[in-house]
Formats: structure tokens, C-alpha cells, sequence
């Protein structure tokens, strides 16, 4: 049974006057990489926290299979819905097992302590996002791209449906962001869902199955699959400049380049 997230018409501002997002209606579904993808500021991140009921839209409503997200506890909506922020400061010193650890909170019983299968589940993710080797460290000691492959491990730990994911590869090495993508196909093939902002338009272009283009405007610029979306008038609109569309020489998939004109002289 697929499990969805729909968006219908939500709207957002932070402060009056300031619209965020404008009438943006979408939907996101298990088994599916759904790819976010729009200039700074348009509103990327907002729509992902509208998404798992963080923020409340001004107009407009968010379901979670089926009923609205507000109407489902804290507890059983982390069960099917799982949030990586952008970025992350605990407070407090944790270890990275500890933080892992934190994804199995909606599971556990009355007095909150892990069983020998949330331990379980703890190492699987650890040593499936490969920072096995990190688990004592202190969170707060890593560096960005190892903060976001144990950040991962949590929101696995966490065993949802449908992971929304807010940049989640910005601080990562290539290899290490093109494993990151085969992973979330993995995922995907595994009947998750996957919702994944992304600046890396080409990433996103070989390993999503359907992109969300968000414009500067704060409107829902195009949606649908690669081709569809990744149009140089669809591009211009969103960014308000020019992108050039051609394709990748492998797979043949679109591949934005950024035109840097000739020289000249
Ligand atoms: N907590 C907040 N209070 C006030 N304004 C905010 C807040 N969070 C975001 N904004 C503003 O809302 C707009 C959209 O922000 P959002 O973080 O959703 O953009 P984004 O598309 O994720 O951008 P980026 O690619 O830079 O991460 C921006 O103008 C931002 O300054
Ligand atoms: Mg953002």
C-alpha cells in the first residue's frame, strides 16, 4: 500500500506581507526520489517542514495518508515520516551512536529505553551509512560530511515510510555523494520514500524519478519527471537566469550547464 504526502494549495509567510511559498500543491509517495530544486530562498526548505507538519501553512492543507498531518500524534507521525534538517547543533555533547540512537524514539516503550533490537538497528544503520567507526566519537567533533552520513544513519534508525531529506549531501565529497544517491535508490527500491533537496541539479537530473522545480518567486515552477521539469524555459523561470539543457553523455538524461560564454579578443 503506497503512502502519500499531499500538498493542496498551502501558502507561508514567516512575517505578514512575506509570502514563502505561494499556492504550491505537490505530492510525494513511498517507493519514489522525489528531488526539490529552486534558487536559495525560494522556499525549499519551508515546503519540507510543511511537509512533515512542522509548520503549519497559512492557506492550505498538508495529508498524510489520507488525513491531515496535524491529526496524527507526534509519535505516529515519526512511525511513517522522517526529517533531516539542513544542519543540526545539539546543544549538549552526544555520541554519534547516541545521536543514532535519538532516531528510535517514536518506538520505544513507556520508559524510553532501547531494547537489544533498537541496539540492533542502531549498529545496521551505522555500519550502512559507514560510520561504524565514528559510533563514539562526540557528534559535535565531526566534520560536515561525516555530521551528515551519521544524520542519515538516524533518520534510518527511525524506520519511517517516507524520508524527507534537506540537503543532505551539500558537505559531501563526490564519491561519497554519488554513494549517498545510490543508497536513496536502494531506499527506493526498498518501498521508501525519498524527498531530497538538493543544489546539485545533475545529481538530482541521474537519480530522481521526479523533481519538484520551486522559482524565486516562491511559486511551484514545473513538477513531474527529469525531462519534464528540466527545461531551459522551465530552468530561466525559477532562477531568473539563463541555464543551458543538454544531456549527459552516458545516460543521455538532461545535464545543466551553466553557459559561460565565448571569448572574446
Ligand atoms: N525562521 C524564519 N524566519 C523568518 N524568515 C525565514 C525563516 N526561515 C526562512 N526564512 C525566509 O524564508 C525564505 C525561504 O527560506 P527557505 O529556508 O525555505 O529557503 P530555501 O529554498 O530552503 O533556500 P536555501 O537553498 O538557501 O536553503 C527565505 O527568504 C528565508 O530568509
Ligand atoms: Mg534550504
Amino acid at each position: 500500500m503506497k503512502l502519500c504526502i499531499e500538498a493542496l494549495g498551502l501558502s507561508f509567510s514567516y512575517s505578514p506581507e512575506v509570502p514563502v511559498l505561494r499556492d504550491v500543491s505537490a505530492s510525494v509517495r513511498s517507493g519514489v526520489v522525489t528531488g526539490i530544486i529552486g534558487p536559495n530562498g525560494a522556499g525549499k526548505s519551508t515546503l519540507l517542514q510543511l511537509l512533515c507538519g512542522l509548520l503549519k501553512p497559512g492557506a492550505g492543507q498538508v495529508t498524510l495518508d489520507d488525513q491531515p498531518v496535524a491529526a496524527h500524534s507526534d509519535r505516529a507521525r515519526a512511525r511513517l515520516v522522517a526529517y533531516m534538517p539542513q544542519s543540526i547543533s545539539p546543544a549538549f555533547s552526544l555520541s554519534v551512536a547516541d545521536v543514532v540512537a535519538l532516531g528510535r524514539f517514536p518506538h520505544l516503550g513507556a520508559f524510553g529505553a532501547l531494547g537489544d533490537g533498537d541496539h540492533a538497528i542502531v549498529q545496521a544503520c551505522l555500519a550502512q551509512t559507514e560510520t561504524a567507526y565514528l559510533a563514539e566519537r562526540d557528534f559535535l567533533s565531526l566534520s560536515g560530511g561525516e555530521r551528515q552520513r551519521v544524520l542519515l544513519a538516524s533518520v534510518l534508525a527511525q524506520e519511517p515510510r517516507i524520508l524527507l531529506l534537506d540537503e543532505p549531501t551539500s558537505a559531501l565529497d563526490l564519491p561519497h555523494e554519488v554513494a549517498f544517491f545510490r543508497q536513496l535508490r536502494t531506499l527506493a527500491a526498498q518501498d521508501l520514500g525519498v524527498v531530497v533537496i538538493t543544489h546539485d541539479i545533475n545529481m538530482a537530473a541521474q537519480f530522481c524519478d521526479e523533481l519538484l522545480l520551486l522559482g524565486k518567486d516562491h511559486t511551484l515552477v514545473r513538477q513531474g519527471d527529469v525531462k519534464a521539469v528540466l527545461t531551459e524555459a522551465g530552468l530561466a523561470e525559477a532562477y531568473g537566469s539563463s541555464l543551458s539543457v543538454g544531456r549527459h553523455p552516458e545516460t543521455g538524461t538532461p545535464f545543466v550547464t551553466v553557459p559561460m560564454g565565448k571569448k572574446t579578443g
